[in-house]
C-alpha cells in the first residue's frame, strides 16, 4: 500500500512514448488510470490490459482533446468509472517541425490545438473535481523547446513555452486550494519523436547535452511521482529533466 494508492489520474496521450511511462509509474503506486488515447487505441488497450493483469485498475478513453467535448467526454468517463478525480496529466502532444518560411497555417494551428488549447481543455472539465480532491494535482507535460527554442519548431515552442505561462498563472489562482499546477520540461527523451529527427540532426543534439545521452521515459515519469506523492508546497514550478542542456 502507497500513500497514492486509490488515487485517480487522466493522462492525455497515455498510451505512448513519455505518456505510457506516466500511466505505468502511476499505476504501480496504486493509482487508478484512465489512459487517453486519440488514435493508437491499440497500444492503449495493451497498457490497460498489462496494469490490470498487474492487480491495478485502468480504463482506456478514446478523445481528441483539442476538442472541448471530447474532453470534457473523457474526465466524465473517468469519474464513472472511478468515481473521483485527483490528477490530471496533460502530456497529449504532436511536432509539425517545418522552417517557418515553410510553415503553413493549419500545421501552426494542428500544433496549437493539440499541444496547449488540449489544456485550457481538460483543465476546464476537471477543474471542479481536483479542487474536491484531497490533494489535486495538475501536471502540464511542456518541453525545453519552449524555454529554449527549437530550430523548425516555432509552433511547437509557442505551444510548450503557452503551457508554462498557463502553468504559473492557473498555480497563483490555486494556491488558495489544495491544488498544486506544474510543468516537467524534458529535454530530448528517446521517444518515437525524438528518433524521428534526422540521423545527423540527432548526432548532434546528443553531441550538446552535458550528459551525453538522451533521456528515458521513466526518468519523466518517476519526476511526475515526485510531484503528486511531495508536492504539497511545490507550485507553478518548472521541472527541467534535461541531462543538463538547459540550465
Ligand atoms: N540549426 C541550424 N540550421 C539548420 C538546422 C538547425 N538545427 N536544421 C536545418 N538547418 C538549415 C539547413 O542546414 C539548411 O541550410 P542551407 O539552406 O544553408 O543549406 C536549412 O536550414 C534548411 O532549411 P529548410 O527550410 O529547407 O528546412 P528543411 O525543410 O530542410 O527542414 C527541419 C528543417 C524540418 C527543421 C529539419 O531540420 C528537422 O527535422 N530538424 C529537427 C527538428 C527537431 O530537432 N525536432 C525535435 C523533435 S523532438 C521534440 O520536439 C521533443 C521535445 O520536446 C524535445
Amino acid at each position: 500500500m502507497t500513500e497514492l494508492q486509490g488515487k485517480v489520474a487522466i493522462v492525455t496521450g497515455g498510451s505512448k512514448g513519455i505518456g505510457a511511462a506516466i500511466t505505468r509509474e502511476l499505476a504501480s503506486q496504486g493509482v487508478k488510470v484512465a489512459v487517453n488515447y486519440n488514435s493508437s487505441k491499440e497500444s492503449a488497450e495493451a497498457i490497460v490490459n498489462e496494469i490490470r493483469e498487474n492487480g491495478g485498475s485502468a480504463i482506456a478513453v478514446q478523445a481528441d482533446v483539442s476538442y472541448a467535448d471530447q474532453a470534457k467526454h473523457l474526465v466524465e468517463e473517468t469519474k464513472a468509472a472511478f468515481g473521483q478525480l485527483d490528477i490530471l496529466v496533460n502530456n497529449a502532444g504532436i511536432t509539425r517541425d517545418r522552417s517557418f518560411k515553410k510553415l503553413g497555417e493549419e500545421d501552426w494551428k494542428k500544433v496549437i490545438d493539440v499541444n496547449l488549447h488540449s489544456v485550457y481543455n481538460t483543465t476546464s472539465a476537471a477543474l471542479g473535481d481536483l479542487v474536491e480532491a484531497e490533494a489535486g494535482r495538475i501536471i502540464n507535460i511542456s518541453s525545453i523547446i519552449g524555454q529554449a527554442g527549437g530550430f523548425g519548431q516555432t509552433n511547437y515552442a509557442a505551444a510548450k513555452a503557452g503551457m508554462v505561462g498557463f502553468t504559473k498563472s492557473l498555480a497563483l489562482e490555486l494556491a488558495k486550494t489544495n491544488v498544486t499546477v506544474n510543468a516537467i520540461c524534458p529535454g530530448f527523451i528517446e521517444t518515437e519523436m525524438v528518433m524521428a529527427i534526422p540521423e545527423e540532426v540527432r548526432a548532434n543534439i546528443v553531441a550538446k547535452i552535458p550528459k551525453r545521452r538522451f533521456g528515458q521515459v521513466n526518468e519523466i515519469a518517476r519526476g511526475v511521482v515526485y510531484l503528486v506523492k511531495d508536492g504539497a508546497y511545490i507550485t507553478g514550478q518548472q521541472l527541467n529533466i534535461n541531462g543538463g542542456l538547459y540550465m
